[in-house]
């Protein structure tokens, strides 16, 4: 007998403030033509005064629960994915436990930056398989927004708020790649990378701190970086490219997306691309991708998928499931 965490719901929120690129035009040296040529980006959604992490993680994940036709007490365990935690504790996960009404079971934050979610999702598979929890609510949610240094171009123009959840449950599977679930992980990290791409700010500092990046130098790594996780991810599990109905990358900037594709020797057709439309979310781009891929129709049940991220750490993971 082989468990799977299987997806049951998938829901996402995106806070209702859009801005287009062409605002950036009136503060800084910047054009719309310049954020679309070289990231993708047309719009992102930021959070608005009253909005949280916390508060956008719960809209999402109960929009999970609900096509899952699942209550909060139904869930053993909450993972949240973040790195923009609405306090520097509790988690953003035991304030979403709350705000959810879930009484029992555990919750906590996972911190891998951009590839936050894929950790978040192969640890899930971890208690699941264990047999320490059945039905886990996965999250990821971000407020860049505040983490932003609204003079410096090179960044500010790239990031967006959001948030977006899973409900996995076990379900006994076959030991095929016919089988629904998680069907392979594959986690890595390299801290002697830190410098390109960190906040400025912490616990150490007395302050919060401001994204820093070198745009140019994490973008070498994450072509071949996330090309070969998704390769050892699919070995891991047994498929190849042909195999594959769909790739939901992190959204950072299309022509990563486009490369790691080319890479793999996979089609943009069977992308989900949502950067033109929430920009680079961290944790929450994959999950709000599969959401707005499973809205649109693109991502149904039996497809297999694979995602993948990298992000500060640096960090970068893959994980490959049949939907
Ligand atoms: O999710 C976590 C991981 N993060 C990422 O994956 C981001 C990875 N990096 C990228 O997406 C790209 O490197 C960027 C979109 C950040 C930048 O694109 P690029 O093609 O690598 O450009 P660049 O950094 O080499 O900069 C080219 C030029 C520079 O000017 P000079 O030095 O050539 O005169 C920048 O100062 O573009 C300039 N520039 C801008 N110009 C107009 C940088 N930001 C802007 C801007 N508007 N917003």
């Amino acid at each position: 007998m082989t468990i799977r965490a299987v997806v049951k719901g998938v829901g996402h929120y995106l806070p209702t403030r859009v801005v287009e690129n062409a605002e950036f035009e009136a503060s800084l040296e910047t054009t719309d033509a310049w954020i679309r040529a070289r990231s993708g980006i047309e719009r992102r959604h930021f959070a608005s005064d009253g909005e949280t992490t916390s508060s956008m993680a719960t809209e999402a994940a109960q929009k999970a629960l609900d096509m899952a036709g699942l209550g909060a007490s139904d869930i053993d365990a909450l993972i949240l994915a973040t790195s923009t935690a609405d306090f520097t504790f509790p988690s953003a996960a035991t304030m979403v436990q709350a705000q959810l009404g879930m009484k029992n079971g555990f919750a906590f934050d996972i911190q891998a930056v951009c590839a936050g979610f894929v950790f978040a999702l192969a640890n899930a598979n971890a208690l699941i398989l264990s047999g320490q929890a059945r039905r886990v609510l996965v999250i990821g949610a971000e407020t860049f927004s505040r983490i932003m240094d609204w003079t410096d171009r090179s960044t500010c123009v790239l990031f967006g708020d959001g948030a977006g959840a899973l409900v996995l449950e076990a379900e006994e599977g076959h030991g095929s790649t016919e089988d629904r679930g998680i069907l392979s992980t594959d986690l890595n990290s390299d801290g002697s990378y830190r410098e390109l791409l960190y906040v400025d700010g912490g616990v150490s500092t007395g302050t919060t701190g401001y994204l820093r990046m070198q745009g140019n130098q994490v973008f070498r790594h994450a072509v071949e970086k996330l090309a070969a996780t998704a390769t050892t991810a699919m070995e891991n599990a047994g498929v190849t490219g042909a195999d594959v109905d769909w790739v939901v990358p992190h959204q950072a900037n299309i022509r990563i997306i486009q490369g790691t594709a080319k890479k793999l020797g996979l089609p943009m057709e069977k992308v989900v691309v949502t950067v033109q439309d929430h920009g680079n979310t961290s944790a929450a781009s994959i999950p709000l991708a599969l959401s707005v891929g499973h809205a649109r129709g693109q991502i149904k049940q039996g497809d297999l998928l694979v995602t993948e991220a990298i992000g500060g750490g640096l960090a970068w993971g893959a994980v490959v499931l049949r939907w």
